[in-house]
């Protein structure tokens, strides 16, 4: 899934504009876009608002629940497993054993609702403590229900005490660009989706498309998004366009052509089995997002 966009949880006007959202994925938050007081109220709406669309849903609705080390995140999750969510967030998390708790409790409340096993799929926000960076090379064990991580640089300049995140030019400062590279790394390590973190100034349409650029060019598949014009910019950018879908193909021709060489050359450059690998990948996410 390409566009993952927030909607706060209690906010009625919000959730109204729903089923007219194009995102790939909408994510029902109950965490950092909820004040405190509103919290039971947004568990309440977010259950409701699945109830009222029972699957299978045409677009996925997935729910952010509270930091699983808070007092409320088992609450969110007895509350609002019985609508059959497409999938839960967890963010602020520090550890593997804790994503490791998260999947034993969601495998609870399955069995409670007649839910098939594994059938309510987890994306985790790293690097939102300093402690995550240090897991992130060992998400691979958390099993299957794992199926993405996103990160997040605001909480992170938070735990480590700074006062900025970006430089006076606006790009991240190293710290941000480790953590962002971790992610990449740890996604790829587990096998599961690297989806890159906000980009927050959303009426900079062009500073958008700029971040969906460099994320899928260093391997994110996909974006967090928080306002509805952004969903339209990410889909594009993070579909394969005419371009890209032409050197695929040709390098798959290149092959078929060659006979069983494992070394030919496209335009007088070396293609070999990484760029075989890289097209077969274009051609998968470009049929993805056909459909
Ligand atoms: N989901 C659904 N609808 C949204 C939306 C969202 N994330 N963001 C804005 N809208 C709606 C607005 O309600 C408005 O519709 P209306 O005039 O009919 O009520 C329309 O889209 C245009 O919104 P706009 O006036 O441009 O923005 P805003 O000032 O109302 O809201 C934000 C700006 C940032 C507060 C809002 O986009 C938002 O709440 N985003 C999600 C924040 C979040 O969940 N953060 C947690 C993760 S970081
Ligand atoms: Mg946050």
């Amino acid at each position: 899934m390409r566009s993952w966009l927030f909607i706060p949880g209690d906010s009625e006007r919000k959730l109204a504009k729903l089923d007219t959202l194009e995102a790939d994925a909408v994510i029902l938050d109950l965490e950092d876009a909820v004040l405190p007081a509103s919290k039971t109220v947004a568990r309440q709406r977010v259950r409701d608002t699945l109830d009222a669309r029972p699957g299978p849903r045409g677009r996925p609705l997935w729910v952010r629940i509270n930091p699983l080390e808070g007092p409320l995140a088992l609450e969110d999750l007895a509350a609002v497993v019985g609508g059959r969510p497409d999938g839960v967030m967890l963010p602020k998390f520090s550890t593997v054993a804790e994503l490791q708790r998260l999947d034993a409790a969601l495998a609870a409340l399955e069995v409670r609702e007649n839910l098939a096993p594994g059938s309510v799929p987890l994306v985790a926000v790293a690097t939102e403590t300093a402690r995550s960076l240090f897991e992130l090379g060992a998400l691979g064990r958390v099993g299957p229900r794992l199926q993405g991580i996103t990160w997040g640089a605001e909480d992170l300049a938070v735990d480590l005490g700074a006062a900025a995140n970006r430089d006076e030019e606006g790009r991240w400062l190293p710290t941000y660009q480790l953590a962002r590279s971790l992610v990449l790394a740890g996604a790829a390590a587990a096998g599961v989706q690297a989806i890159d973190t906000v980009y927050t100034n959303f009426r900079d349409p062009a500073g958008l498309r700029e971040s969906c650029r460099h994320a899928r060019r260093d391997g994110f598949t996909g974006k967090l998004a928080i306002h509805p014009d952004q969903v339209a910019i990410i889909n594009e950018a993070f579909t394969p366009d005419e371009d890209d879908c032409r050197w695929a193909r040709e390098v798959l021709a290149a092959f078929e052509a060659g006979g069983g060489e494992g070394a030919l050359s496209l335009d007088g450059k070396l293609l070999d089995a990484p760029h075989l690998r890289q097209a077969e990948r274009i051609l998968a996410q470009a049929r993805q997002s056909a459909r």
